[in-house]
């Protein structure tokens, strides 16, 4: 286990940054394998993950398991996180405030970690991260920014409200394994700029 990804996961836990530390029952630091490849961003914990402290564990983190497993990658062995680390009341989008009081966190995991590709999952985390929206336009694009590769695809709660989104997801971390293999490899892959 990393030190420095066990000592930002305490403060996670820890964190009285904004005003979620008052609703949340628990904070939910990122979560798998710090030697991954990819990092994959959420928004932010939803109910389940408030109650169990860990990413992903509701609905939506099972539409995102069986996604991973479909395109070949094992949940335990991948690093799963999201933008904001406590839930929003009601689930609403955490605010721009929200984001920019917990965004240190996540630019230290991704900086822990130095994941291959960085694994965007819907509009919050694209706003986020690279200052974009319309993910269903978007989505399927591997995109150079400054130091990083980042994968942009639909989030797995979308799924819930578009089953169509299901079979786009699945195919688009299949898409998102064959380039990470690539890069391993030294084989050229296609990049926006
Ligand atoms: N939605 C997210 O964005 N993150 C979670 O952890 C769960 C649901």
């Amino acid at each position: 286990m990393s030190s420095a990804i066990d000592s930002i996961k305490n403060s996670v836990i820890s964190c009285m940054n904004c005003d979620l530390s008052r609703s949340r029952i628990n904070a939910v630091p990122g979560e798998g394998d710090w030697e991954s490849d990819v990092i994959f961003v959420g928004e932010a914990p939803g109910r389940n993950e408030d109650l169990q402290g860990a990413p992903f564990v509701g609905a939506a983190g099972k539409i995102l398991s069986e996604a991973l497993e479909y395109a070949g990658f094992t949940r335990r062995h991948v690093y799963i996180t999201n933008v904001v680390k406590c839930r929003p009341p009601n689930n609403r989008r955490p605010s721009k405030q929200e984001v920019s009081s917990c965004s240190g966190y996540l630019q230290k995991e991704i900086g822990i970690i130095k994941p291959t590709v960085i694994c965007i999952l819907g509009n919050t985390a694209f706003g986020s991260l690279l200052d974009g929206s319309e993910i269903t336009k978007n989505r399927g694009k591997l995109i150079r920014r400054e130091d990083h590769l980042y994968f942009v695809t639909v989030h797995p709660a979308a799924v819930l409200y578009n089953p169509d989104l299901r079979q786009v997801l699945k195919d688009d971390l299949k898409s998102l394994y064959g380039i990470v293999e690539k890069i391993k490899k030294g084989t050229p892959v296609q990049i926006s700029e």
